[in-house]
């Protein structure tokens, strides 16, 4: 725990030293044995352990140190999520899983003085929330979180289902742009199963991101605008001319009506591919996101699962569709509309949230499978010189970072039920 400014400064002026210490530290695997070798790397870990807890405890800057609050209802929201420090990215926040009853309750009811009663429910529900906490997203490489220490040999794994912390605790409203389509339909029922107030916004509702038609109605008393609309044509001039417009509109109405937090759809990879036209127009719909000044969350998300049949379609000459030699990691719409319903009730990230399926597969063996499960007859087939939406890509461009959140639908499951 670090309780004040002087003891924060302090730690990192001795940690600076350790790590000048470290860096002098030469294993000879030969002469040293495994045990030797273990003891030097465990010496890194615990130096990276130190300069993970300092710099959280320096970004959270309250007197409770790097720890976070999620389990006490009622506290500050930037109090409650978690903090992940690396080397090269320095600390970033990530939503947090609600916190159970059994350790809201205990905490709502108890004080600083509470008796050994009391005591004895907050130290239960703490067990459980260290069991919650193994869920969240977990240190890739030379990463550590604020919370991993108070929960020895918790090892955090990769993280599926991972859920946000509803920002208020309470009931939000929620405008869905592009709440009739693929994801936001599903974005609106998931919503509104979890009791906010879901509301579907389109040209089939009577709103209009293009023209303003309908903007400043729906969006009367809205906490959280989420844009999962799509342009009704893919081509260059039509889609940068519907990104731009509407999210244009949508900005300006969402100050106007003191929204507080801007949620997007995109796709992982987005500034890789940026030879083709449609990934051009997501790019300036997300920097004209960032630079509006509303609290935002982009969600990246890889390919839907029903997108292999658009893919496939748009590289068929005859019977054969010719693919380009890349990989893809898939994942199912329902997944998707989740991670984004979890970020829209979460604290915005003010950055990206990438999502994307449990597998990786080549393009060629996605699409071979989609059509398969239709009985559809095309051959399908890698050409190494292939092209993505014209986009020439590297092999791994269309794939996500480590810390992606994964869904839980394997394709072969969802396949075999169409
Ligand atoms: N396909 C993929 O694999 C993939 C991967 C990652 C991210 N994404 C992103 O996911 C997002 C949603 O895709 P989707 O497949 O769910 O889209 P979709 O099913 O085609 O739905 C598009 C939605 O946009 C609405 N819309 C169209 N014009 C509008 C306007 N002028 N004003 C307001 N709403 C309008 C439509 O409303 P109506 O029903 O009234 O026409 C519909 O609700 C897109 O932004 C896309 O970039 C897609």
């Amino acid at each position: 725990m670090v309780r004040d400014e002087a003891g924060l400064v302090a730690g990192l002026t001795a940690l600076d030293e350790v790590e000048t210490r470290t860096a002098d530290i030469g294993v000879h695997i030969d002469v040293g044995g495994f045990s030797d070798l273990a003891h030097a790397y465990d010496l890194r870990s615990a130096v990276l352990a130190a300069r993970a807890t300092l710099r959280c405890a320096g970004e959270r800057l309250g007197p409770r140190g790097c720890h976070h609050r999620s389990g006490r209802p009622g506290v500050a929201p930037a109090l409650t999520d978690a903090m992940v420090w690396s080397a090269t990215n320095g600390v970033r926040r990530t939503p947090l899983w609600p916190a159970p009853t059994g350790i809201t309750e205990p905490w709502r009811d108890a004080s600083d003085d509470a008796g050994p009663a009391v005591r004895g429910l907050i130290d239960s529900g703490a067990k459980s929330l260290c069991a919650a906490l193994s869920q969240i997203p977990g240190p890739t490489g030379q990463e550590g979180t604020s919370h991993r220490g108070r929960c020895p040999g918790r090892g955090l794994r990769r993280p599926t289902g991972h859920r946000a912390r509803s920002v208020k605790g309470k009931s939000m409203k929620v405008v869905v742009i592009g709440g009739t389509g693929l994801i936001g339909s599903k974005v609106v029922s998931k919503l509104n199963e979890h009791g906010h107030e879901a509301v579907p916004a389109s040209p089939n509702t009577g709103v209009n991101t293009v023209t303003g038609e309908g903007l400043a109605d729906v969006l009367k008393d809205a906490s959280v605008v989420v844009d999962v609309s799509n342009s009704p044509s893919f081509e260059d001039d039509a889609v940068m001319e519907f990104f731009r417009a509407s999210t244009t509109n949508l900005l300006a109405a969402e100050a106007a009506a003191g929204v507080t937090h801007h949620v997007a759809l995109s796709v992982v990879g987005t500034d890789r591919l940026q030879q083709a036209g449609y990934f051009q127009a997501k790019q300036v719909q997300e920097d004209m996101i960032r630079d509006s000044g509303v609290p935002f969350s982009i969600v990246h998300a890889t390919q839907f699962f029903e997108f292999a049949k658009t893919l496939a379609d748009s590289a068929t000459t005859g019977d054969t569709v010719s693919v380009a030699p890349i990989k893809i990691q898939p994942i199912f719409s329902g997944d998707v509309a989740a991670a984004v319903g979890r970020t829209a009730v979460g604290t915005p990230v003010n950055g990206i949230v990438e999502v994307a399926g449990p597998d990786t597969f080549t393009l060629e063996d996605f699409i071979r499978q989609g059509l398969a499960a239709h009985n559809d007859p095309r051959t399908v087939v890698t050409d190494p010189k292939g092209l993505y939406w014209g986009a020439a890509l590297k092999e791994s461009d269309l794939l996500p970072g480590p810390d992606a959140q994964l869904g839980e639908t394997h394709f072969a499951d969802w396949s075999s039920k169409q």
